[in-house]
């Protein structure tokens, strides 16, 4: 059997092309030819707008080989730009039916409903706009890496972002004509941060400053990643779904390294903390004296990535869901694992509003409230990671706790974006929260102070002071592996 013959199978994917692939693009040279015409700009907005420096070196990357569950990727050095960006989708699930919805119960969807077009090329472009948007906020960060395995864990976060945009273009260009194809285009025009023609959702144009910035968005919005991806791998459109699903199997990785990294950045504060015999964590100058970041420092990193976090799931009371859903398009985070009857007519869910400036809880059309469902889902899951980071702390025994802050505070969409909230929730008048607001969020002082820490350590084996060790290497490598090679 030859490469491209088993790429038809689906579980193969055909490196033979420019473009590796699992979905025999050579037999379908309309997209084929899109996809090559699109490929320069892609690797020039890569070099322009990717990881600023260390474009020549090997980086000991992962690429995936295969779309199967178990031993999907193999791990080698790789210049960046030589990166196997390609089209994978998951495996087709033999006879599919559509999960939820008008739809519900019918075969899923190989082409594009007509009546839904343009709501799904929105979905699509939305998903696709926020791939280019993180690598863009990343890229000064391998500058001051503070480990080689920092630094390969940054850039393996970068190129799958990049290969997300790719999942998108090729469904932009498969199935949306010249439309997508414009659309595909766009993607690689608008920059994060750019005044006249910014990313699309507001946490995409924030900087991310420095490393504690990075495990924080890694942490929570790449997490929102996560839940949309579920939700759109619900999706009646199986191409969708099949692509959602795949890039769900990288997205995992992403949010290790911003858990595991925030959680090593506790880790090294307890200990510095405990040797020198520091038991306020308040203590905020004597824990900085020895080099690291103070807890409550931490905290206000955690209040100010997840409040932007929590906009980018929309009004609380959407029609823009609820039509989402109702066309098959959408679904909500696992719904063929939920137990309802996926129509949701008729149904409720309790929704936070404000009223008469007060907080209140509220039954609302479960249909109009899918935001919220998934805004939910992704805090239960977002506090599997505090929890992690507070048993760091209890181990350390030190008297903290870090806390997910409410969904009022420093809010810029939705019912709470009129009002100043505390942290717990408590609304406050707006002279009071200028007053109080460098308690809750980084102050431009905190930014000095981390960014006084952030000096490259690229020895390899070493680690600046300010981060713990990893408890074990990448792909079972050793603690002093070169993840990336400096002098090659
Ligand atoms: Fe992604
Ligand atoms: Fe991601």
């Amino acid at each position: 059997m030859s490469d491209a013959t088993m790429a038809t199978t689906g579980s193969t994917v055909d490196y033979s092309g420019l473009i590796p692939n699992n979905i025999d693009l050579n037999s379908d040279a309309r997209v084929r030819k899109a996809l090559e015409t699109w490929h320069p700009g892609y690797i020039d907005w890569w070099k322009q707008m990717g990881p600023d420096g260390f474009q020549s070196n090997p980086v000991y990357l992962r690429t995936a080989i295969g779309v199967d569950p178990d031993g999907w990727a193999k791990f080698g050095y790789v210049r960046m730009p030589e990166y196997k960006w390609g089209i994978l989708l998951a495996p087709p699930v033999e006879g599919r039916t559509i999960p939820f919805g008008a739809h519900k119960g019918e075969s899923a969807w190989q082409e594009v409903p007509g009546e839904c077009r343009a709501m799904l090329r929105r979905l699509i472009v939305i998903q696709g706009d926020t791939e280019p948007a993180s690598v863009e906020q990343q890229r000064h960060l391998g500058r001051t890496a503070p480990s080689l395995y920092d630094m390969r864990n940054l850039f393996q976060v970068n190129v799958e972002e990049g290969r997300h945009l790719w999942a998108m273009v090729y469904l932009l260009q498969k199935y949306f004509g010249r439309d997508g194809r414009e659309e595909a285009e766009e993607l690689l025009r608008r920059r994060s941060g750019d005044a006249d023609s910014p990313r699309m959702l507001g946490a995409f144009n924030e900087a991310t400053p420095d490393w504690l910035s990075f495990f924080m968005f890694t942490t929570f919005t790449d997490r929102d990643g996560k839940m949309q991806l579920e939700a759109l791998a619900q999706s009646g459109f199986d191409p969708l779904s099949r692509t959602c699903r795949f890039m769900l199997t990288e997205e995992a990785h992403h949010m290790f390294v911003g858990v595991t990294g925030v959680g090593r950045v506790v880790e090294a504060t307890c200990k510095a903390m405990r040797t020198a015999g520091i038991d306020d964590p308040t203590d905020i100058e004597r824990v900085r004296a020895l080099g690291v970041i103070d807890l409550p420092t931490i905290q206000k990193k955690v209040n100010l990535h997840f409040s932007l976090t929590l906009d980018l799931f929309g009004n609380e009371i959407s029609t823009n869901a609820a039509n989402a859903f109702n066309a098959s398009l959408k679904g909500r985070f696992r719904e063929d694992k939920l137990a309802d009857d996926h129509v949701l007519t008729g149904a409720t869910y309790p929704v936070l509003r404000l009223q008469d400036n007060m907080i209140v809880r509220q039954d609302v059309p479960a249909l109009n409230a899918l935001n919220m469902r998934l805004r939910d889902d992704f805090i239960t899951d977002a506090a599997g990671g505090v929890q992690r980071w507070n048993r760091i702390i209890d181990a350390a025994g030190v008297p903290f706790r870090l806390l997910l802050p409410h969904v009022a505070f420093h809010r810029h969409i939705g019912e709470f974006a009129s009002v100043h909230a505390d942290p717990d929730g408590k609304l406050l008048d707006a002279a009071t929260w200028q007053k109080r607001r460098d308690e809750y969020l980084p102050s431009a002082a905190d930014g000095v102070f981390i960014e006084s820490l952030m000096r490259p350590v690229y020895e390899p084996g070493t680690f600046a002071p300010w981060i713990a060790p990893p408890k074990t290497g990448i792909d079972g490598q050793p603690g002093d592996f070169e993840y990336v090679k400096l002098h090659d």
